[in-house]
């Protein structure tokens, strides 16, 4: 059995350049799939040719680009059936207005349109262009065209543009289309499944402009978001104050205080199988918070604190609960703490880790604590894993479930 990792560098890429000033950002596409493994062949329009060289892609790729369909790369001059029997993927990335066109109208009258006419593997499109080519009913015709044909568009999203106008029509960045690609991939365990996750700090405000909160980055409860979403789960992102973007796909509810979250938990988790609680939920708040700034006095300053809701608590001890994950954070006796932990709050599944080391860190260790006892989830970034836990989490689920 391969490890998804080991399954996802086996694939073999046609990535299509068509003539878009956001060409350059792919030649930093390439490089990332090539860091993951995958084998990038590059075919380009004579258009991206003018916005960025084949030489720079072909140092990118380690393959020679195609350019045209006369060139002396294929013996038999039939690179458009040759390319496409021998990729698991076409992407194009940028996919310009007039692409997009030729492809929902099956023309081929160039290599790459060719290619994407005589294929027989899933072909993912990111389109490129300024907002009102977008907005266009001609262009949005032919991208109701393209999905009906069973074409994944990925994006456009909206921002600054080229043009200097601001709208939809920005390309995914290459780190997003990426990820949307080692997606694609992955076998979809969690299809249909509903995961419900915490993720981040809670703040409990003291005052208007003073709280108590901790220095959880969110950083391991939105890569498990990802993890899960490439499975093919639904996920609600349950999330206190962070500096990241939520994953694509998933529905984002942004809270503030322990409070909020448990009530944004109430409401989601009747829908939800399978719940994770990856947040740093505040065990205490203040017990008045005030609505003015507190005023510096020369005495001290004594705050009453109460008791926070068990979040994990709640859900665990709900008559019909989801599948249940908690995260344990300690800075010490993490084996003792951790077990004790995952029998006090009666889950099936507990994530430990040294809070110092995990907390904020790109990377982390974890241990699993499940009734057939520990595993170890060695040192790696945390999106690496958040894919490994969510391995342990799909065989319990399944195994719960009779899948
Ligand atoms: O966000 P990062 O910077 O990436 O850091 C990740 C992390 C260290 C925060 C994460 O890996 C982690 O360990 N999260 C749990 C931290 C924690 O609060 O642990 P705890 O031992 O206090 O809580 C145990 C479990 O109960 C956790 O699943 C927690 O979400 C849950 N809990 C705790 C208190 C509370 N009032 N309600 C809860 O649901």
């Amino acid at each position: 059995m391969h490890s998804i990792m080991e399954q996802i560098q086996t694939k073999r890429i046609v990535l299509g350049l068509t003539g878009g000033i956001a060409a350059y950002k792919s030649a930093e596409l390439t490089r990332l799939l090539v860091n993951q493994g995958m084998q990038v062949q590059v075919a380009m329009t004579e258009a991206a040719c003018h916005f960025i060289t084949p030489i720079t892609m072909q140092a990118l790729s380690g393959k020679p680009v195609f350019t045209n369909q006369w060139g002396e790369h294929t013996a038999n001059h039939m690179a458009h059936i040759n390319l496409s029997r021998t990729t698991d993927a076409i992407m194009i990335a940028p996919a310009t207005a007039d692409f997009i066109a030729k492809l929902a109208h099956g023309l081929a009258d160039d290599l790459l349109s060719a290619l994407c006419l005589a294929r027989n593997c899933p072909l993912l499109v990111a389109p490129a262009m300024n907002r009102q080519m977008w907005e266009s009913p001609a262009t949005q015709r032919n991208i109701q065209q393209l999905l009906a044909d069973g074409v994944t568009i990925l994006g456009p999203v909206s921002g600054m543009q080229a043009c200097g106008e601001e709208g939809m029509g920005r390309m995914q960045e290459p780190t997003e289309l990426a990820r949307a690609l080692l997606t694609f991939f992955q076998p979809k365990l969690l299809s249909g499944v509903k995961v419900l996750l915490t993720a981040g700090p809670t703040y409990e405000a003291i005052d208007a402009v003073r709280g108590i909160t901790n220095r959880s980055s969110g950083k391991m409860g939105y890569a498990i978001t990802q993890a899960a979403l490439e499975l093919g789960a639904e996920v609600t992102l349950i999330s206190g104050p962070t500096a990241l973007s939520s994953p694509h796909g998933a529905a984002l509810v942004n809270i503030t205080s322990a409070a909020e979250m448990f009530e944004a938990v109430q409401k989601h988790v009747a829908d939800a199988n399978i719940f994770i609680g990856v947040a740093a939920v505040a065990d205490y708040r203040v017990a008045q918070p005030t609505g003015q700034k507190i005023k510096k006095s020369t005495g001290g300053l004594t705050l009453e604190l109460f008791p926070n809701p068990d979040i994990l608590g709640y859900v665990a001890g709900l008559p019909k609960p989801p599948f249940c994950v908690g995260f344990a954070a300690e800075s010490h006796n993490l084996h003792d703490y951790a077990a004790t932990k995952r029998k006090t709050k009666k889950i099936p599944l507990l994530a430990a880790n040294l809070a110092q080391q995990a907390i904020g860190a790109d990377d982390n260790e974890l241990i699993l604590f499940d009734d057939t006892g520990e595993h170890v989830l060695p040192r790696a970034d945390k999106l690496t894993l958040a894919r490994a836990l969510l391995q342990h989490i799909v065989k319990l689920y399944r195994q719960g479930n009779k899948l």
